[in-house]
């Protein structure tokens, strides 16, 4: 590709027009994950994973383009070959370790649990299992209600709704259709900035990020981890967080 500064998105999910190579790389991000990464009405995608991404390439002396992919499909699309790693604020876990491999960390999350503003729904009826839950499906939110609640027989697996992103799942619950959203606490501030929504509180499950590559893809995973930990030791790390209002 030409080396502008911009990099490009490819806003369709058809086959890859692109190949691979060692010098040019496709990303796989979610085009609803703010404020980690978001497609504009430009089209042209944003966020601070993306920025992070954009930062390593330059220093690692690659070119990247950026592709919208749904959330449940991520991993077999990299599998695939429809893109060549993912950098879209996916949790490490021994489950998914088994199919890719990951970067060092370098963000870590919590599941926050929000309900429409003024419901008396609180925290421990949502952990009993005794309201409907909305959230991302695939996500580690949907994975933790799963094993702690749904296989544990104290919620029905009907109770739990999953959507393509979570914003629809936030625009469900002010509407009423659902008592409560858990998700990422990062990306569930931005989302939930200036709705009628409240936060209940949080799960702790201390989620680690990480980028995803191919297993047999030892030589990206060596430039992602040198350009990430140049990039962590950087003052422009911080000027990204506040960029982004981090939380
Ligand atoms: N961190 C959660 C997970 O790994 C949610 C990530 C969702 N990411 C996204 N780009 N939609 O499952």
């Amino acid at each position: 590709p030409a080396s502008t500064p911009e990099a490009n998105v490819q806003t369709t999910e058809s086959a890859p027009v692109t190949q691979s190579t060692a010098d040019f790389y496709r990303v796989g991000i979610d085009a609803a994950y703010q404020p980690f990464s978001m497609v504009g009405p430009d089209g042209k995608a944003t966020g601070f994973d993306v920025d992070s991404m954009k930062w390593i390439a330059k220093d690692q002396g690659f070119e990247v383009e950026f592709i919208p992919i749904a959330w449940d499909g991520i991993i077999p699309a990299l599998q695939a070959s429809k893109i060549d790693l993912v950098y879209a604020g996916m949790t490490i876990t021994d489950e998914r370790k088994e199919k890719v491999n990951f970067s060092k960390p370098y963000w870590t999350v919590n599941q926050m649990v929000v309900v429409k503003e003024g419901s008396p729904i609180t925290l421990d009826q949502v952990k009993n299992g005794s309201v409907i839950i909305g959230t991302q499906r695939g996500c580690t939110a949907a994975i933790w209600i799963d094993e702690n609640l749904v296989n544990k027989s104290l919620m029905s697996a009907a109770n739990l709704k999953l959507y393509d992103n979570t914003p629809l799942a936030v625009d469900d619950l002010v509407s009423g259709r659902i008592d409560a959203v858990m998700y990422d606490s990062t990306v569930m501030n931005d989302i939930i900035a200036g709705k009628p929504v409240a936060k209940i509180g949080m799960v702790e499950t201390n989620e680690d990020f990480g980028i995803a590559v191919r297993k047999d893809d030892t030589e990206l995973l060596e430039k992602l981890n040198a350009g990430l930990d140049k990039l962590m030791a950087s003052p422009d790390w911080e000027a990204l967080k506040q960029k982004y209002k981090m939380e």
